[in-house]
């Protein structure tokens, strides 16, 4: 498959799936994935609910970034899918989130540009590298969004779990299956990042849909000079 049409496929894809995810299988199992992931997340980075600026790359419906919400000055998801990012914006007027002003979402393709050369202190992203036609390249990209001193977390399926072909409507999307703590680490030393660190996260055991998915998550960091 081309970069252009794994690209096409996930936009077409998220938009499609966006509208009430939380109460589908696969958004039902990300909700449970990112509670078990959170501590984890919240100890790989210095959060701080007055100063820290943060990114969730690749956002999807605001869940995530909502649990960030009491740990973090502002949040800002990014998503290439302006279904995710409508349902994001709704969510998180519908959990009574919008009112502070701390988070919202915007349809972005960083590689395009965007964000008017804005810069965050934490940049994160969930379940996204293995939709992405170039992990190097988004690396490389988030890096330059960050403060000097800023991190970026990646979480990811580690490489080589799955016991079960996908679907054709799943496979379309998917570049790898993921990635392990090698390729995790050259990538984010080929975009400048130092001080790495990767940790097997959280695992998920249960039937999704019509899926046994039996899989551990990794949260891989690193930190701008
Ligand atoms: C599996 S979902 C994960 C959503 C969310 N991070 C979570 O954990 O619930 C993948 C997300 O990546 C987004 N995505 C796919 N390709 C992307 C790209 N090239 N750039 C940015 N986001 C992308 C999709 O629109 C979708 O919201």
């Amino acid at each position: 498959m081309s970069d252009a049409s794994l690209y096409d496929s996930n936009i077409a894809h998220w938009d499609h799936f966006a509208k009430d995810l939380d109460k589908q299988p696969w958004g039902i199992a990300s909700m449970k994935l990112w509670r078990k992931l959170l501590p984890h997340v919240l100890k790989a980075a210095p959060f701080d609910k007055d100063t820290s600026e943060v990114m969730d790359f690749g956002c999807g419906n605001g869940f995530n970034a909502s649990l960030l919400v009491p740990h973090a000055k502002s949040i800002l998801g990014v998503d290439v899918s302006s279904g995710m990012v409508d349902e994001f914006n709704s969510n998180i007027q519908k959990w009574g989130l919008a009112d502070e002003g701390k988070i919202s979402a915007v349809r972005v393709d960083l590689t395009e540009g965007g964000l008017d050369n804005k810069k965050f202190d934490i940049i994160f992203s969930t379940m996204v590298y293995h939709h992405l036609p170039s992990v190097d390249e988004t690396t490389k990209i988030l890096a330059s969004f960050l403060k000097p001193g800023g991190r970026l977390l990646i979480i990811d399926w580690i490489k080589g779990q799955d016991k079960q072909q996908y679907s054709e409507q799943i496979d379309r999307i998917m570049k790898v299956d993921g990635f392990d703590e090698e390729e995790m680490k050259a990538t984010f030393e080929r975009a400048g990042l130092e001080s790495l660190g990767f940790e097997p996260a959280a695992k998920i055991n249960e039937m999704v849909g019509d899926y046994y998915l039996d899989k551990t998550a990794y949260l891989a960091w690193g930190g701008r000079k």
